[in-house]
């Protein structure tokens, strides 16, 4: 059975209660929590500082997964390394020094990851694979939950999949957006094996169901 990591993004959480909304999902079985960073400029929302994950990050001892959507991110990495992220991952379109920005982040003993928006294409991730610990593919516009998954970039993850296996890289194949019981097999099958997911968790009554049953569908592709 394939092996699949079931990462909630807490940007659909309860933000009042988000020592409760944490302990949830990590009681309810996630592999990782997912912090969505925006800031205002990259994206059109301001959303979670490093502030907010020093205060969660006593309240779990699931992995970090930091999304930072914001312009020179190579400013804040340090900061978010220290709040406590394990993983922390930066968007390909605003990092000049792509490779001195993700060997930054190994540097501060973390995990690095790049994203791509929709419209950004996969090869512009081929010279940095030796220093790239996670790939994550937007399958939406970035900037909000709730959105609808962009079919399109189905293609782009097998793409994705086929580079990391040429290249005998190990690193993660993550997909953000839009991902929900009626899309994780197809986002699965085209060889993700990391799955955000916002509001087909946190919009649930039962996030343990959901989680379970998002794992279940992905692990059966
Ligand atoms: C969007 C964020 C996503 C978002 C996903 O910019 O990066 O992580 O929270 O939300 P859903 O799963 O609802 O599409
Ligand atoms: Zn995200």
């Amino acid at each position: 059975m394939k092996k699949v990591i079931i990462a909630p993004s807490i940007l659909s959480a309860d933000f009042a209660n988000l020592e409760k909304e944490i302990k949830a999902i990590d009681e309810g079985g996630c592999d990782w929590v997912h912090v969505d960073v925006m800031d205002g400029t990259f994206v059109p929302p301001i959303t979670i500082g490093d502030n907010i994950v020093k205060a969660i990050r006593p309240h779990t001892q699931k992995i970090l997964d930091v999304h930072l959507m914001v312009e020179h991110p190579e400013t804040q990495v340090e900061a978010f390394a220290q709040a406590g992220a394990d993983m922390i991952t930066v968007h390909q379109e605003v990092c000049v020094h792509l490779e001195r920005t993700l060997q930054l982040i190994r540097s501060l003993g973390c995990k690095a990851g790049v994203a791509l928006c929709p419209s950004t294409p996969v090869s512009t991730l081929q010279n940095v694979l030796h220093c790239t610990d996670l790939i994550l593919m937007m399958s939406v516009n970035p900037g909000y939950g709730g959105q609808s998954y962009i079919h399109a970039v189905t293609d782009k993850i097998k793409e994705a999949r086929k580079m990391l296996d040429t290249a005998g890289s190990k690193a993660h194949l993550h997909v953000d957006g839009g991902v929900s019981p009626k899309t994780i097999e197809e986002v699965s099958a085209a060889g993700a094996d990391c799955f955000v997911a916002g509001s087909a968790v946190y919009n649930t009554p039962d996030y343990a169901a959901a989680i379970a049953e998002l794992r279940g569908l992905a692990e059966k592709v």
